[in-house]
């Protein structure tokens, strides 16, 4: 019998990060900290608290720093123990002992369609989480989670359910944005079927104000659609052509949703969440403050 339980999750984290090159050239943007840990452990910490334990992690070629991250480097981590800062190692020792990571390759930058279908072979006939790698979301609480939240509504629906978050129509250059039909629902709390999906229309062309910003839970349906796109826009295998031919024949309902969230693939969003994480810390948020008040009142 088929599971409606969504027990993998598919983090794409291969595309070139042209935005954020030289420091892109050969580390890929999902490592680039925020504060002190790299953006990728933000979202498979999203991913565990979610209750998903195993997540297959795609990654780009010659790029090999987010595998190598998850595996034990010997000579630092002993030192760290004998030093008696352990702690540094509590996080990272729990995501390895409680997770099983798969790495994928994408041989090449074909597109976010294309980086999920690699996965195909892992994920099978079974739903799935995706998160993309350079966005994060801060929850305390599985309430507050927004994967955790698109599981739930996939269980609920049988269908598959997306993130969709309000912008001003001229930003939809930079997002998937959602076609919502005469929907008269102006929250979307409750969520609402989708009738089809643009990448990156030009703000007279966006059919909504309602982005993805990269949080999904797909019935394995996604891959028929997926092997049917053709290179969309800038030539790749969108994700959203996919999403856009399956809404066509199946349900796929969006839902908005309150969390904090930070897009750390675009240098503004990077900084804001450098910024925003570190005030919170107890060890630099008193200090960091001071500074930028300071800064400001020159
Ligand atoms: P982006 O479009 O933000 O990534 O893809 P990019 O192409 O690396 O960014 P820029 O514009 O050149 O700076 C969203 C997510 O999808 C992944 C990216 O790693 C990112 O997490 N992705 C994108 C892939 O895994 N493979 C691809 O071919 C494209």
């Amino acid at each position: 019998m088929k599971s409606n339980h969504v027990k993998k999750a598919v983090i794409p984290a291969a595309g070139l990060g042209t935005r954020f090159f030289p420091a892109t050239k050969t580390i890929p943007k999902e490592m680039l900290p925020i504060v002190d840990k790299p953006t990728i452990l933000y979202v498979i910490e999203e991913v565990m608290k979610a209750g998903i334990e195993e997540v297959v992690l795609i990654q780009g070629r010659g790029k090999t720093a987010i595998e190598d991250f998850f595996d034990v480097s010997y000579e630092l981590e002993e030192k760290l123990v004998q030093d008696g800062k352990e702690a540094l190692l509590k996080d990272l020792n729990y995501i390895r002992n409680n997770m099983n990571i798969i790495s994928l390759r994408q041989k090449s930058a074909l597109g976010l369609g294309h980086a999920i279908q690699c996965s195909r072979s892992v994920i099978g006939d079974e739903p799935f989480a995706v998160l993309l790698g350079d966005e994060i979301t801060l929850s305390s609480t599985k309430s507050e989670n927004i994967t955790y939240f698109l599981c739930e509504q996939y269980k609920k629906n049988l269908a598959s359910s997306v993130w969709v978050l309000p912008i001003d129509k001229n930003q939809s250059e930079k997002y998937g944005i959602v076609d919502v039909g005469s929907s008269s629902d102006s929250s979307l709390t409750g969520g609402v079927k989708i009738s089809g999906v643009v990448e990156k229309p030009k703000p007279q062309k966006a059919p909504s104000g309602w982005a993805l910003p990269g949080r999904y839970v797909f019935s394995p349906k996604i891959f028929e659609y997926l092997d049917q796109v053709k290179p969309g826009h800038n030539g790749e295998i969108q994700l959203s052509d996919a999403m856009h031919a399956m809404a066509q024949k199946e349900n796929i309902y969006a839902y908005s949703f309150q969390t904090r969230r930070y897009d750390a693939g675009d240098k503004l969003g990077y900084l804001i969440a450098n910024i925003e994480v570190a005030l919170d810390r107890e060890d630099l948020g008193k200090d960091l403050l001071h500074y930028l008040k300071n800064k400001i009142n020159k």
